[in-house]
């Protein structure tokens, strides 16, 4: 960990070495202070290159700094704020030299430069609204100088990042010729005795025909969704770079970030970001175990899962084989595809060159011998265990050695599956959640014989296609469904209890969840629940359940797809509340007799999410899921939880887990309370005062 200095022929290159991502905590920026110090006394240097390296320029501040809050490193001097004002204030030019990714105070420092360089690499962005923070060294003021402020804002508030060629276009960076690193350094060579041009010179630029700021910003404001207050901020501190000097916008700026650190909302982001980060690491594998290379993956059914599936391996450079049952159900896999990049083109989210070259990379087999060279299939097919275990016989007649077997399954039982084949070491879970090219979560699923080196090739697939994984052992419903399963136990059981059922989808909503959990099963179908419950009334006639959705399902409204559910649905698919089912849900309620006319929001919100947190327990307490935080990543990336409540579980902690246990007694005391029987896990917590995302399976006794 270091700043190098290395100077030669006139020009010091300043290199930030800090693996992984060259953040910058307190001691990098006394380093990078040091360094800048000494070539700038050092009469033999003329120029300086700020360079990151060939894979990382830096991912800005030490994000693990911000838990101390304002009166931690992240506050104290050198704090990032004097680090960029020393590059801007440095008398001799600087070219930041830019490759891989350049964020948040990375980027920062690098538009204090006086010139920037990139690789085709090089990846922009000022990504703090993601954290529930705004950019809080400079990157509000200097950006709208470099940009103008309306493609600032539009990149700060939504915190995307951009390629290299699109910063190139927005004028942001210059794209170099040949090597980086030799570039910068003629650049900063020729810019030597020359006027510097400084960010901090320039003026803020409204975007054409808008003259009145104050409307224009006020109307950014309003457009907020939801309304949140580090996008808020953000606004606010772009706004300060039309009518105050950078040094003054900066300072201001920095006193906004140092409120923002403490809000509940940017703990809850922060935490989610580390959470997501721990989900696809497993300390318990053995050392030295590494993942097999992935090639070619295959595909075995070619249905909406199927070729989402291999929609995400192209998208990530992967060769694909599809195979179905019949011709002509490949065929309509294969169209399924090609619409979908047609589509995709059209919108321009992707070239057609782009699009041309992943198809290129698609390739289909009439039957299982054509997945012969594939290093992973994975089964897509219908949700029977016969059927599923045919198809692993088959993929073990025809896959070489060490291929991996996954299937797709999100109830059955893998170690089944497995069990079909003379290779069960070999056989994952990867489940995958709908749309499977769109939604980040991906659970890999280790069965009782999985191998390590199995399980590490999983979740290195899981990586290569941009999906957060996380571990579960095999149970039905593996994590998510598990949880969800008594999420929506509660939310049928608030119609018991004389609540309608779009109130409960409202407020759930309002208080962040994507959908609320009616809506989520009219577009599931719900038939599909339907059929579960069957199951379980038969296994566990001891549970009784909320005959409502029975109910619905008896008329045939199995949801979006059968034009009605719990709500109807107009020709653009916009739900409304049917006073049919008003009707049907206050007599099914009167006819229970448990009616309340006392049930708040809170409770709605309450009952639902401590749900998900018992049941989270328990998958803890049975070892099926590897640590807590995993089972806040599966609700934030698998079912629409806000992230900037961090995740059921974390919730629950900021709530107080004795405020969590007494309304679970509550709930146990009264109608259906049986479910709500208090994990053995909250009450431990909530005794010895720790956290319940603090829990690992393998450290809690
Ligand atoms: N601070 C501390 N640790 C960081 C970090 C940061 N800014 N960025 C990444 N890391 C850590 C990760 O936690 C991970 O640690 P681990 O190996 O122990 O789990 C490791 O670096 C590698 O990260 P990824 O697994 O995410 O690696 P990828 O190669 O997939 O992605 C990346 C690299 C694109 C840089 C991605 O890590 C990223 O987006 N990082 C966050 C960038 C960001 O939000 N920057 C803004 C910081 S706030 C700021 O700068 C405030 C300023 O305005 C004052």
């Amino acid at each position: 960990m270091s700043i190098q200095l290395e100077t030669s022929g006139g020009v010091s290159v300043l290199t930030i070495d800090r693996a992984p991502v060259n953040s910058l905590d307190l001691s990098m920026r006394i380093r990078l202070l040091e360094a800048l110090a000494a070539a700038l006394s050092d009469a033999s240097v003329e120029a300086i290159v700020l360079w990151g390296g060939s894979r990382v320029f830096s991912a800005g501040a030490d994000i693990e700094e911000f838990a101390a809050g304002p009166r931690g490193p992240t506050c104290t001097e050198p704090t990032l704020p004097t680090v960029v004002a020393a590059l801007d204030a440095a008398t001799k030019p600087i070219v930041a030299a830019i490759a891989g990714p350049c964020l948040g105070g990375g980027l920062e420092i690098a538009m204090a430069c006086h010139a920037r360089l990139c690789a085709s690499t090089a990846r922009f962005g000022l990504p703090e609204v993601k954290l529930g923070l705004l950019p809080g060294a400079g990157g509000t003021q200097r950006l709208p100088r470099l940009v103008g402020v309306e493609t600032a804002l539009r990149l700060i508030v939504s915190g995307d990042v951009i390629d290299a060629r699109r910063a190139v276009e927005i004028g942001l960076a210059e794209l170099a010729s040949g090597d980086l690193r030799d570039a910068a350094i003629r650049h900063a060579r020729a810019l030597s005795g020359k006027p510097l041009a400084r960010t901090s010179d320039l003026n803020a630029r409204l975007p054409d025909g808008v003259s009145a700021a104050a409307e224009y910003f006020a109307a950014q404001r309003a457009g907020l969704r939801p309304a949140l207050p580090a996008p808020r901020a953000c606004i606010d501190a772009v706004e300060l770079a039309l009518s105050h000097p950078v040094a003054e916008g900066s300072r201001l700026e920095f006193e906004l970030f140092g409120k923002l650190i403490e809000t509940p909302e940017s703990k809850a982001l922060r935490y989610a970001f580390f959470a997501d980060r721990s989900a696809g690491r497993l300390p318990a594998l053995p050392p030295g175990v590494t993942p097999r290379a992935i090639h070619r993956v295959g595909i075995v059914g070619t249905g909406t899962m199927g070729s989402g599936i291999a929609i995400a391996c192209l998208d990530a450079g992967l060769a694909t084989t599809l195979t179905d049952a019949t011709p002509a159900a490949l065929a309509a896999g294969r169209g399924r595809i090609e619409t979908h990049y047609a589509s995709a083109t059209k919108k321009g989210r992707v070239s057609a060159d782009v699009a041309a070259e992943r198809l290129q990379r698609l390739q289909t087999a009439d039957s299982y011998d054509g997945l012969a060279g594939c290093d992973l299939v994975i089964e897509a097919v219908y949700e029977d265990l016969e059927v599923k275990r045919t198809v692993f016989r088959e993929l073990d007649r025809v896959l070489e050695p060490g291929a991996l077997l996954a299937s797709n399954t999100s109830t059955l039982d893998l170690d089944a599956i497995a069990a079909a084949t003379a290779r069960p070491a070999d056989v994952v879970g990867l489940h995958f959640f709908s749309p499977a090219n769109v939604m980040r979560l991906l659970e890999v699923v280790r069965g009782r014989e999985t191998s390590a080196v199995s399980l590490a090739t999983a979740l290195a697939f899981g990586k290569t296609i941009g999906k957060v994984s996380v571990v579960a052992r095999v149970c039905d419903g593996f994590i998510g469904n598990r949880m969800f399963e008594e999420y929506l136990r509660q939310a049928y059981a608030l119609v018991d209890l004389g609540v309608l059922p779009w109130r409960v989808d409202n407020v759930l909503e309002r208080w962040g969840m994507a959908m609320g959990p009616f809506a989520v099963m009219d577009l599931a179908g719900n038939d599909i629940g339907w059929a579960i419950r069957k199951r379980r009334a038969i296994a566990h006639p001891e549970r009784p359940y909320s005959t409502f959705p029975d109910k619905i399902c008896e008329l045939k409204r199995f949801g979006r797809k059968s034009g009605a559910g719990f709500y109807t649905y107009d020709d653009a698919g916009r739900r409304s509340e049917d006073a049919a089912i008003t009707k049907l849900a206050t007599e099914h309620a009167q006819a229970i007799g448990a009616i309340r006319s006392d049930v708040s929001d809170d409770e709605i919100v309450e009952r639902c999410v401590s749900a998900l947190v018992n049941e989270g327990l328990r998958l803890l307490e049975e070892g099926i899921a590897e640590r807590a935080s995993d089972l806040d990543v599966v609700y934030r990336h698998g079912y629409g939880f806000p992230a900037h409540r961090g995740g059921p579980l974390f919730f629950a902690d900021t709530l107080g887990l004795h405020h969590v246990l007494e309304s679970m007694r509550n709930f146990h005391a009264g109608y259906q309370g049986w479910a709500w029987e208090p994990a053995p896990r909250l009450i431990y917590a909530a005794r010895r005062g720790t956290c319940l995302t603090d829990i690992e399976t393998r450290r809690v006794p």
